[in-house]
């Protein structure tokens, strides 16, 4: 199958119920879907796994089924193939990249560790898997706290790639890692002010920010934490309204899981749209999607040198994430 473009370019059958179509090859063909929180909608629903990267994970290390067909980005694909080199793993756009794993890239990281020998390296997942070779432990939002914590308080750390996350860690753990200095567009971009105009509108609303935002939309949070962690306290806060301040897929799960409470997606600082969206997350299309489980391409492909040196930093945090 011709996968050129990244994904299968093949028209969908019109007139099938894609859904439904989804659905049956999925089961014909003892399939896994695991998807992320900034899916589209209708993706997360047909999915077997909906979760945060930490959670798709634990998933990809332990879930049995000859093919995998992750709904997320590249890096989320290749920790699948990491843990399961014996599986499939497939991606419905190989394109859906990460603009932060993107700004660090390999060689330039390789470059930062060597000149500082005596640190340990700390990477977040959302790193290519080149650069999690490089690395000592990986950490995702969900547990890159308790993680760091883990170290001696006097340990030599390098953290990279994302400056808001690794600055966060910082402030809550007392350290003084080293940061690479990358960052997420999508997470960069929330604006304070239509946040603080927000919350002039909701004042009883709760302000639910993930930690790849900048300090300044940080400071106005109630609550700073990975996507199943905002989920989460959604579902168990008294609160009845939320400003939440993250890729805007995650309202799916809690406008679904809370259907008493309102979510109001807090706004990007360069646009008149509501939502801020992760373009490469919204990559993965149903139509992709059934292309991908009829062909089982594209599929993702990790070099076997890498493989190895990636695996260790992974498992050294599945295990410590216990
Ligand atoms: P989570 O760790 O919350 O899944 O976030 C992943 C991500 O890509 C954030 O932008
Ligand atoms: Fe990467 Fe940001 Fe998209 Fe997450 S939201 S996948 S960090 S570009």
């Amino acid at each position: 199958m011709n996968v050129d473009k990244g994904y299968v370019d093949q028209p969908v059958p019109s007139g099938i119920d894609l859904k439904a179509e989804i659905l049956k090859l999925k089961e014909e063909k003892g399939v896994v879907i695991m998807a992320h929180y900034y899916q589209y909608g209708e993706i997360q629903d047909l999915a077997d796994y909906v979760g945060d990267s930490l959670a798709l994970a634990q998933k990809a290390a332990e879930v049995d089924a000859r093919t995998i067909v992750v709904c997320g980005v590249h890096f989320m694909g290749e920790t699948a193939k990491i843990l399961s080199p014996d599986k499939k793993v497939l991606v419905p756009d190989l394109n859906a990249g990460c603009s932060l794993a993107d700004s660090c890239q390999a060689e330039e990281f390789e470059k930062f560790v060597k000149e500082h020998p005596d640190h340990t390296v700390i990477s977040y997942a959302n790193t290519s898997a080149a650069v999690k070779a490089l690395t000592d432990i990986v950490v995702t939002s969900g547990n890159a706290r308790k993680i760091v914590e883990s170290f001696p308080k006097d340990a030599k750390l390098i953290f990279g790639p994302d400056r808001n996350l690794g600055n966060y860690i910082n402030s809550v753990t007392g350290r003084d890692m080293l940061l690479w200095d990358g960052a997420c567009h999508v997470h960069e971009k929330f604006s304070l002010e239509k946040i603080l105009e927000l919350k002039k509108e909701h004042p009883h609303a709760e302000v639910l920010v993930h930690p790849e935002c900048q300090r300044q939309v940080r400071m106005v949070a109630d609550v700073i934490g990975s996507t199943a962690v905002l989920l989460s306290h959604a579902q168990k806060s008294e609160a009845k309204e939320f400003i939440v301040a993250t890729e805007s897929g995650i309202l799916h799960k809690m406008r679904q899981t809370c259907k008493d409470k309102t979510f109001i997606p807090a706004p990007p600082n360069d646009s008149t749209c509501a939502c801020n969206d992760c373009s490469y997350m919204k990559l993965n299309t149903l139509e992709k999607l059934y292309n991908t489980l009829k062909y089982e391409a594209p599929e993702i492909v990790v070099d076997e040198s890498i493989i190895d040196r990636a695996r260790r930093p992974i498992t050294a945090m599945l295990e410590r994430s216990k």
